[in-house]
């Protein structure tokens, strides 16, 4: 499969990174990094990456199969509820939409607001869209952060159908 990873600035991007970093080779992988994330990659990582603004992703000739938006921040996600294109990550989405192909978003804010809301339940309201946030579990008895962050990349990657053995399932 084609699959498009957009890391938007939300806090975590991080996890975006490792989400895409896991994704078994078999798959044909992209990248994409919103100009925020590449502020909140300073202040969480300490790293800074150049955004990509190769625009194959923005076609949806290109054939993108899953798109994920992990994490994706309110400003992000408001303007995929409206249709909005301003860049690659927003267009990306929409490609996903118009094209009938799934579209996996990560909302991190804390506490949602009625607008955010609002915006997650149109979205999740189209098919092809899910709206999966960044929430941790306790059954799995995680650890570390790292059991945490692998508990919910398993999970993005079950919605998506990419098999993995990132976390101890229920039994
Ligand atoms: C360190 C840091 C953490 C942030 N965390 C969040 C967050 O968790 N959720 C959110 O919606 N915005 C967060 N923001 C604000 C967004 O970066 C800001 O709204 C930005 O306009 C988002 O742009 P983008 O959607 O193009 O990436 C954070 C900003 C900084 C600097």
């Amino acid at each position: 499969m084609k699959i498009l990873v957009c890391i938007s600035g939300a806090s975590g991007v991080n996890l975006g990174l490792k989400l895409y970093n896991l994704i078994p080779s078999e798959h044909e992988r992209f990248l994409v990094l919103s100009e925020n994330a590449k502020t909140v990659f300073e202040k969480e990582e300490n790293i800074f990456l150049d955004n990509d603004i190769a625009a194959a992703p923005a076609s949806g000739s290109f054939g993108i199969d899953i798109t994920f938006v992990v994490p994706c921040s309110m400003n992000t996600l408001a303007k995929i509820a409206l249709g909005i294109t301003d860049n690659l990550i927003t267009r990306s989405a929409q490609v996903a939409i118009k094209e009938k192909k799934k579209l996996i978003i990560a909302p991190r804010e804390m506490p949602f607001s009625e607008i955010y809301l609002e915006h997650m339940l149109k979205l999740s309201r189209f098919q092809n869209v899910i709206i999966a946030p960044p929430v941790l579990a306790y059954y799995n008895n995680p650890k570390s952060i790292e059991d945490i962050e692998m508990f919910m990349i398993g999970k993005w990657f079950d919605l998506a159908g990419i098999e993995n053995n990132l976390f101890k399932r229920w039994k």
